[in-house]
């Protein structure tokens, strides 16, 4: 080979690499723009998706972007939707969103974004959704999202946020979110008016934030359209204010599962009228005050399992409408006589009911499993396939009395010294 010819040969081979993606419309919808990499980091610019009157949405997932230049997405009137999701942003410079002013929908999740400078979204004007998840933001900066007064779902979850720098003026602009996420953040320290602007609330996601008590901004009399609220894996350890949750009233979920929880005020749930679905599983609770869910009429799946209760009051779950109960995976050894007749005769008409891995006395076990046949309750029948133990203590009856662990311990050390 002449080095001519080489030459030649190794810019053949160079421009079969490109880093550019390749874009073209979905099968289906000429409207839809769907981009896939190419062999390199690359450097977004005019002409990749720029100038076509008919795209409203561009899919640039995953491309190895590195960075937006300006006019990258000009020419596009009807642009609603981007997703720029899994690339290597790291910031997005002053004016490079400027030309969609149509877009609706923004997703720059999985990047590695720092901050935005200031006036990055001032003609976007439109956007509803924004979706930050995965970055590594530290902070929202004061005015940022000011321009953004149709905002309804803003996904800020697994970034680097302090709640404590976050200022509460932040959203003033943006009352309509509707959908808010702040999992994986540190919260513990958020103003407690960081969400005083919100007026139609109705998810908000605290799983995973560091937080050692449920935090007054979470709660305020402004968040009453909430209808779930997620508080699961964190360190919370008793809520004993009975009205921590006193203007919580549509709330429909609350996932409180996975925290440290040793101790709830008996009343604490009671001003959450329409609460159907509560997640309790994974917490400390020795106990369930005797009227914790008493009376609440919209509840109707209570999950109790991965706690370390030793007595389950019947009287906590009357005058509600629980079909789905689990208390699997406690500390009890039995349950009040006709457990699931008394809750029936209270209205009460469970389906679905888990009360395996529990010190079971056998024969309370057996008069609960001869109930829940009777009145054609599921429950966790693969527990009880024989080939695990289910039971810790065989006799003829069973006691139900709170300090039998103390006599099963007596009965024990008898047999022992008589033997
Ligand atoms: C944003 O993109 C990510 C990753 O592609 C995706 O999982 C997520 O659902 C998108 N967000 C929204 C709100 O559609």
């Amino acid at each position: 080979m002449t080095p001519r010819c080489l030459l030649i040969y190794i810019m053949l081979i160079a421009s079969m690499i490109s880093a550019e993606p390749t874009c073209k419309p979905s099968k289906n919808n000429a409207r839809n723009i769907i981009c896939t990499p190419g062999d390199d980091d690359y450097i977004l610019e005019k002409g990749l998706v720029s100038d076509n009157s008919k795209t409203e949405r561009i899919t640039l997932r995953g491309c190895r972007i590195t960075e937006v230049n300006y006019e990258s997405f000009q020419g596009l009137p009807l642009l609603k939707y981007i997703d720029l999701s899994y690339n290597r942003l790291s910031k997005l410079k002053l004016g490079s969103l400027d030309e969609p002013k149509e877009l609706t929908h923004l997703n720059l999740s999985y990047n590695s974004i720092t901050e935005f400078p200031l006036g990055i979204f001032d003609t976007n004007t439109k956007l509803q959704l924004l979706d930050l998840k995965g970055n590594k933001l530290e902070n929202i900066q004061l005015g940022i999202l000011d321009p953004l007064p149709n905002l309804k779902h803003l996904d800020l979850s697994s970034n680097e946020i302090l709640g404590s720098t976050l200022n509460p003026y932040i959203f003033d602009r943006s009352p309509q979110i509707a959908f808010m996420d702040f999992s994986r953040n540190d919260m513990r320290d958020a103003d407690e008016d960081l969400l005083h602007a919100f007026q139609a609330i109705e998810f908000l996601n605290l799983d995973r934030c560091m937080l050692n008590e449920v935090p007054a901004f979470a709660t305020k009399p402004n968040l009453k359209t909430m209808k779930s609220l997620f508080l699961s894996v964190n360190q919370i350890s008793e809520i004993n204010n009975p009205t921590t949750f006193a203007n919580m009233d549509g709330l429909e979920l609350l996932n409180l599962g996975w925290n440290v929880l040793k101790s709830l005020h008996e009343d604490v749930f009671k001003p959450i009228r329409n609460l159907k679905i509560i997640v309790l599983r994974n917490n400390k609770l020795t106990t369930i005050p005797d009227t914790l869910f008493k009376g609440m009429t919209s509840l109707s799946n209570i999950d109790l399992a991965n706690n370390l209760i030793t007595f389950v009051p019947v009287n906590a779950f009357r005058g509600t409408v629980v079909k789905n109960l689990n208390l699997a995976s406690n500390q009890f050894t039995y349950l009040t006589d006709n457990f699931c007749l008394e809750l029936k005769n209270s209205g009460v008409r469970l389906q679905k009911f888990y009360f395996n891995d529990n010190p079971w006395q056998c024969k309370c076990l057996r008069d609960i499993l001869t109930e829940v046949a009777k009145y054609g309750i599921q429950y966790n029948s693969a527990k009880y396939d024989g080939a695990h133990a289910v039971c810790v203590y065989e006799d003829k009856y069973c006691h139900r009395h709170e300090s039998f662990n103390q006599i099963y311990v007596d009965l024990y050390d008898k047999l022992i010294t008589k033997g």
